[in-house]
């Protein structure tokens, strides 16, 4: 059972929203829409209602971001400082640090280096003079991420810079630091083409990812994917219009195994900043030692529970069997699941097609509840409350 049950329809030419012949002849064309008309995703109007600044549109424009990415970094050159060095750290939060942590999962094994994302003030233990320290801000102004870059450059590590401005981009012009300034209006977390783009490369261009270069691959596959499961394709042909209604109303919970892993991340945050809703993600195999027991209490809930596990056509066989017995276990206790399969001929690939299929669902889910995907109101009363208290010092120290 979906929510398109609980509201009484399954096909979507008996979804509300579309004009109802009575309407022709009522004179009242002005009047507020019912609730039944806004619970549809194939209506354009509808969508452009609810999504006024157009987070859909924006999730379209992840393969163009992937392209334009690679111009940004394109000129930048790093210096035998920033390459010979033992490990990379990204200094970032949100929506900026998921993209390092995706491009460290599907680089896998062929990093050079280790790759660590920092979501915290000031550097992590052991970063030295043989760390690459890359702070990336799609806002350049976030207190976490200015006060490890003010640490590293007091420390004068070597340091690179991914911003579209802000006193980031200034710090990084006036000590003539490699910058990646890319032009990208609206929110960080809507950047996230070049959010991994821009690491990607950056990695790349320094010689820290082995092997062929699969970025241009990976955009056409997220390409192929967005036309099959984008706005204009109807729910009943499209999985992911199909996900949401199923998510609806019920906490997601998002299973992954390697890669796959920071996508089920990835999910989970776009589920919490576009759909405004609670969800969980769990690392495979370590969720079948704790989170597998977590979902009886309490009783009443059980119900409210969606559990989403995102699979990886080259995941290792151990991997699939563990999924195949945990498959059984929610069965035989009917727990809401379902199961999303990543597509492409490459690691980056398969995590990029993942992220667009969540960015997606999670922007579905925000119009059936009704809830403008764009605005981040809690999030940004909390960094204005914060920096009235702390006022500009990005330590946070006061
Ligand atoms: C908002 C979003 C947030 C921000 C985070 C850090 O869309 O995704 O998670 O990314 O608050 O801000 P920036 O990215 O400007 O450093």
């Amino acid at each position: 059972m979906d929510a398109r049950d609980y509201f009484g329809y399954k096909n979507p030419d008996e979804e509300p929203g579309g004009p109802d012949p009575a309407d022709a002849a009522d004179e009242d064309g002005d009047r507020p829409p019912l609730f039944e008309e806004a619970v549809t995703l194939d209506d354009p109007a509808t969508l452009r209602r609810i999504d006024p600044d157009d987070m859909l549109g924006r999730v379209m424009e992840l393969p163009g971001q992937l392209v334009q990415a690679r111009h940004v970094a394109a000129p930048i050159t790093l210096d035998e400082r920033m390459t010979d060095v033992d490990a990379v750290v990204v200094l970032a939060m949100g929506g900026s640090a998921i993209g390092a942590e995706l491009v460290a999962a599907a680089a896998g094994d062929r990093l050079r280096v280790p790759l660590i994302v920092h979501r915290d003030y000031g550097l992590p233990a052991g970063a030295g003079e043989r760390t690459l320290v890359v702070a990336a801000s799609h806002s350049g102004e976030t207190a976490e991420t200015l006060s490890g870059f003010a640490a590293a450059q007091e420390r004068k590590l070597p340091t690179a810079v991914i911003t579209t401005g802000g006193r980031l981009a200034a710090s990084a012009t006036a000590a003539g630091l490699p910058l990646l300034q890319y032009r990208l209006g609206g929110q960080p977390r809507a950047a996230i083409g070049f959010g991994v783009g821009l690491v990607h490369e950056l990695l790349a261009r320094g010689g820290f990812i082995d092997g062929p270069d699969d970025l241009g691959a990976a955009a056409a596959a997220v390409e192929e994917l967005l036309e099959r499961i984008g706005p204009s394709v109807e729910t009943d042909a499209n999985p992911a219009k199909q996900l949401a209604w199923a998510i609806f109303g019920r906490i997601p919970v998002i299973y992954g195994h390697g890669p796959m892993a920071a996508v089920a991340h990835r999910w989970k945050t776009q589920l919490n900043e576009n759909a405004k809703a609670w969800a969980a993600w769990e690392p495979m195999p370590e969720a079948n030692h704790n989170a597998i027991e977590g979902s009886i209490n309490p009783r009443e809930l059980g119900e409210a529970l969606y559990v989403i596990q995102l699979r990886d056509r080259a995941e290792p066989p151990a991997i699939a069997e563990r999924y195949r017995v945990v498959e059984e276990l929610l069965g035989e206790r009917s727990t809401n699941r379902n199961e999303v399969w990543a597509d492409g001929p490459s690691v980056l690939s398969r995590v990029l097609t993942g992220v667009a299929y969540g960015d997606l669902a999670s922007v579905y889910l925000a119009i059936l509840y009704q809830t403008d995907p764009t605005p981040v109101t809690l999030l940004a009363m909390l960094k204005e409350r914060l920096a009235r208290a702390t006022g500009s010092d990005p330590t946070g120290a006061r």
